[in-house]
């Protein structure tokens, strides 16, 4: 795709000019590099705020954090107001203290640049830079992540302070590395819509078309007479009295992902250059956020850093009340994350320390949780942990964030099982932390299908989210192990590939999937499977368009579903009680495929599932939104189909995954459930973390868990 080669070839141009050299870091990922990985410090440590902290308190918490066993902390990613208080004012000295005091007590620091939260001074000088939200309305400054992507002046002043801090910091004993900004787009307004973005998606636009005549091609102008003769006249999707051009729309949001990603670039580029010893990373949530494409924003970062709040899903999707569905919806972020960067380890840079809550807060984690949602992340690839926070703000936003400390510096409820779990954590090492994750199957994210579908969801209540979660739930309650990709990348290493609602398929994933499926793959997808090109134009061939071969079916009837009662019989592959069918129906015509379930009701016979012998593959067609249980049914028989293998055994809400290093293997098994569960384990597993297993037989309380390894 234009935008990416654009991406890469400019970020790759900034990295140049600004005279990178290769740093350590990632050499230390190299797995060829050896003994070079030993050097880095494990990465277990708190966010910790001195700007907000009286300086007399200091010294006793860089005692305590250090006598909790924690590595390191993060500062400073919210204290632009204080480190430059005045334009071209800048005033690292007490930061400086702060670090030295941290430094003598053997905690490393990872420094945060500020461009989350830009001072008054700023915002009420140049007002430009204020994002202008989808309706128009100008947003106000007084909370954060309230300015625009593309304003030139504020891109500036970021890099200004960014710059002045990678001078100050190159060479601070404790200083290791950085984290950009913080949560980009993460906030109520995710996209901004005014004058400097209009004028940057003009210029995007221009290098992705070329010519006028391409873009109106491909946007399909000429519908309600919207062909532009001038770069300037192309309007962001505002509200405009009709819907918008989706053509438009999808570019814009492709826009607006590449406008966050470019200005993190641009403050690599100093990072870079100034503090090539350094690590860099940013810290974001994975799926299901979805208004950024996260490859493109991690691309030239160091590794991925994730925040980590299970109590946010307990306030805001208490729908999410079974612990399986809790962690799965936990496990999609972590899997989603680990694998913007193939698979490389990630770090948690914040996780739940206490009660989660901002106005109002979520219950106190029960006894267990927190060490569990900590193993969690380990057991899904990451390499460390952050707690957020280590005391609990007297004020501002977040009073009601439950730190490990409370707000009257007593040790919170949870901060005897933190330290054991930092303790444990510890113990896996290097070679546990930095040990690869073992996935069997794959399911696609893809923001193209998300966002072409946010426009368009042909049913109202139809949307992409919803669907990879359901998907993915039922998915991970195989335990196989699951990699979150782009139908783009090698599938050749799955077993099986899941793909719910592909609305949007380039020919270079056709291909990809058509080769998969031939050398053996077995790829499975949702309803509308195919129906758009990257244009968001719809396909000039009978559905599901290029994957028609693949999948040896046709859709003869796109249906979406609103009051009437459609079934879904299934064939013996699939035996199980009749589904019904939610949201959609696609009535399949088997070509070359068979049907493994039809329909009921007023679509009688038609096929509702197909299953395609192709090549050395098999390639399976889901044209029914199946209700959860059918759906989870469905899936989990394809996945024992497709050969892929689960690590063991395990009870419902009972997880267990895998990682791996060469000839070694450690085992996870984390029980979600509050109740006592038993499951039989191979005997040469024994425990490096938790109780050890006898004659083959492991009894986990509620919320325990335990790392076996082989040997
Ligand atoms: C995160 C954010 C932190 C803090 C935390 C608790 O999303 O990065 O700065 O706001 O949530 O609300
Ligand atoms: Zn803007």
């Amino acid at each position: 795709m234009l935008t990416r080669r654009k991406f890469v070839g400019q970020s790759a141009a900034i990295a140049v000019a600004s005279g990178v050299k290769l740093p350590i870091w990632e050499k230390a990922f190299d797995s060829s590099a050896g003994a070079a990985g030993e050097e880095k410090p494990l990465l277990v440590g708190v966010d910790y705020y001195p700007d907000q902290t009286p300086e007399n308190l200091w010294e006793q918490d860089a005692r305590m954090i250090a006598e909790a066993g924690l590595t390191n902390v993060r500062v400073a990613e919210f204290a632009w107001g204080l480190m430059e208080p005045a334009e071209g004012k800048f005033d690292f000295a007490w930061l400086k203290r702060s670090v030295e005091i941290l430094h003598r007590r053997g905690i490393a620091v990872i420094l945060g640049t500020p461009s989350a939260a830009p001072p008054p001074w700023l915002s009420s000088k140049y007002p430009e830079i204020l994002l202008v939200n989808g309706q128009g309305m100008t947003v106000q400054p007084g909370g954060r992540r309230f300015t625009c992507p593309s304003n030139k002046t504020y891109r500036k002043l970021a890099l200004n302070i960014a710059t002045e801090m990678a001078r100050t910091f190159a060479n601070t004993p404790g200083v290791i590395g950085w984290q950009i900004d913080n949560e980009y787009t993460l906030q109520q307004f995710a996209r901004c819509y005014c004058k400097s973005c209009r004028e940057g998606f003009q210029d995007w636009a221009k290098s992705k078309y070329g010519t006028l005549e391409k873009l109106n091609e491909r946007w399909g102008t000429v519908f309600w007479s919207q062909t532009y003769t001038d770069w300037q006249q192309i309007p962001v999707p505002l509200p405009s009295n009709g819907d918008p051009n989706p053509g438009l729309v999808l570019d814009y949001y492709r826009y607006q992902s590449y406008a966050n990603a470019s200005s993190a670039e641009e403050q690599l580029a100093v990072l870079r250059k100034n503090c090539p010893q350094h690590f860099v990373t940013t810290n974001n949530v994975g799926a299901p956020l979805d208004t950024i494409n996260l490859r493109e924003m991690y691309r030239n970062l160091d590794f991925v850093s994730s925040d980590n709040y299970p109590g946010f899903a307990q306030v805001f999707m208490p729908t999410l009340a079974s612990p399986e569905a809790m962690a799965a919806t936990m496990a999609m972020g972590h899997d989603s994350m680990r694998s913007l960067k193939g698979g490389q380890p990630f770090l948690i840079m914040e996780e739940q320390a206490g009660k989660a809550g901002q106005s109002f807060f979520a219950p106190q984690p029960k006894p267990g949780q927190l060490r569990l949602w900590v193993f969690q992340a380990v057991a899904h690839g990451a390499m460390g942990v952050n707690y957020f926070r280590w005391d609990s703000a007297r004020f501002g936003a977040e009073e009601y964030w439950f730190g490990m400390l409370n707000h009257d510096r007593s040790k919170s409820l949870g901060f005897d099982e933190m330290v054991r779990t930092v303790k444990e954590v510890k113990s896996l090492g290097h070679q546990g932390l930095e040990s690869r994750y073992v996935a069997e199957t794959a399911i696609s994210f893809d923001q193209d299908s998300d966002w072409a579908l946010s426009v368009q969801p042909g049913n109202s209540k139809l949307n992409y989210m919803g669907q990879s979660m359901m998907w993915y739930g039922a998915i991970a309650s195989a335990n196989t192990g699951i990699d979150v990709i782009h139908l783009d990348e090698d599938l050749s290493k799955y077993k099986a590939v899941f793909a719910p609602v592909q609305y949007v398929v380039s020919e270079k994933q056709a291909e990809n999937v058509r080769n998969y499926v031939r050398d053996g793959g077995t790829f499975v997808a949702g309803f509308r499977l195919g129906v758009k090109d990257e244009s968001s134009q719809i396909v000039n061939s009978p559905l599901p368009g290029l994957l028609r071969d693949v999948m040896g079916v046709t859709v003869k009837d796109p249906v979406p579903v609103y009051t009437e009662k459609i079934g879904v019989k299934f064939a013996e592959q699939l035996a199980g009680a009749d589904g019904q069918c939610g949201l959609w129906a696609d009535l399949l015509k088997p070509e070359s495929a068979t049907a493994l379930a039809t329909y009921t009701g007023a679509y009688e016979g038609d096929a509702a599932i197909t299953m395609h012998a192709f090549g050395k593959g098999k390639a399976i067609y889901i044209g029914a939104d199946l209700d959860v249980p059918s759906l989870a049914r469905v899936l989990r028989t394809l996945v024992a189909m497709s050969g892929s293998n689960s690590a063991m055994p395990a009870p419902r809400g009972v997880e267990v995954t895998r990682r791996r290093t060469g000839e070694k293997e450690w085992v996870f098994v984390l029980n979600h459930t509050p109740e006592e569960q038993k499951i039989s384990v191979s005997v040469e597993l024994k425990a490096v973390v938790g109780s050890q297993p006898s004659g083959g037989a492991l009894t986990l309380r509620g919320y325990d868990l335990v790392v076996l390894q082989r040997g």
